[in-house]
């Protein structure tokens, strides 16, 4: 069964309470257009207010810790946004990955500790201006990526459901510039065999690989209609329910 267009915004640190009448416009917006999935991930402190609130969009996280809990001040555990009402977890996002020096290993260790904890994860890679104008952004994210990829051996029937890749390079991020349709759909090719390679033909082939750096929607239609871009991750143009169900609509 083939999934539905995913479309995540990141809204990062932005959102205070007065943002919850973005959120409702989102999920009313939402619950009109069914043939894609809509989801929004909060700072921490709106995962619950919108989780109660929310009746179509699901709600989730821009991070956790890989701990279930103990002494980690100012940390949140999988299982707390679970409680709160998340469904699932953005890790390894380029702005954790340079600001919070996290590893490709650490993004596993998240990874796997999110999906016991039920949640399902959004796994962003995505290669610097410098590596990508050294001809080097493939073989870069792809040992990226292959090396923040969470063990499904105890269920791998339900990667297809709980795992979704994002390819975020980071020089698109913010700043206005998006990767040219032809790059787009090289490295989600490449980005396909490494799943297919990991996971196997069948669940490797269905996994959703989402697209992220300045997806508004001017540009919104030609990206999610590239050959394997299953959705997209949205920053600056989720923040209101106009642009971001204007990307959502293009899908
Ligand atoms: O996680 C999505 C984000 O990094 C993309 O940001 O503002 O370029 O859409 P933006």
């Amino acid at each position: 069964m083939p999934q539905r267009p995913y479309i995540v915004g990141n809204w990062k640190m932005h959102g205070t309470r007065a943002m919850l009448s973005e959120a409702r416009a989102i999920d009313r917006a939402a619950q009109r257009h069914m043939k894609v999935e809509v989801a929004i991930a909060p700072p921490y402190t709106l995962i619950h207010p919108v989780h109660r609130e929310a009746e179509q969009i699901a709600v989730g996280a821009q991070d956790c810790h890989h701990e279930e809990g103990g002494a980690h001040t100012g940390d949140i555990s999988a299982a707390m946004i679970a409680d709160a009402g998340g469904k699932f977890v953005i890790l390894g996002h380029s702005e954790r990955r340079q600001n919070h020096s996290e590893t490709n290993a650490q993004v596993k260790a998240k990874a796997d500790a999110a999906l016991a904890a039920g949640l399902r994860v959004i796994l962003c890679c995505g290669e610097s201006e410098e590596t990508r104008d050294a001809g080097r952004a493939v073989s870069f994210v792809k040992k990226q990526l292959k090396a923040s990829l969470p063990d499904f051996s105890d269920a791998p029937e339900s990667v297809v459901e709980r795992l979704t890749v994002a390819y975020e390079p980071v020089w698109a991020i913010g700043t206005g510039k998006t990767a040219n349709i032809e790059d787009i759909a090289e490295m989600h090719a490449e980005i396909r065999k490494l799943l297919v390679s990991v996971y196997g033909e069948e669940n490797g082939a269905e996994i959703r690989i989402l697209y992220g750096g300045s997806v508004k929607p001017e540009n919104a239609s030609e990206i999610l209609s590239t050959p394997e871009v299953g959705g997209a991750l949205v920053g600056g143009a989720s923040l209101t329910a106009d642009s971001f169900m204007g990307i959502a609509l293009a899908a």
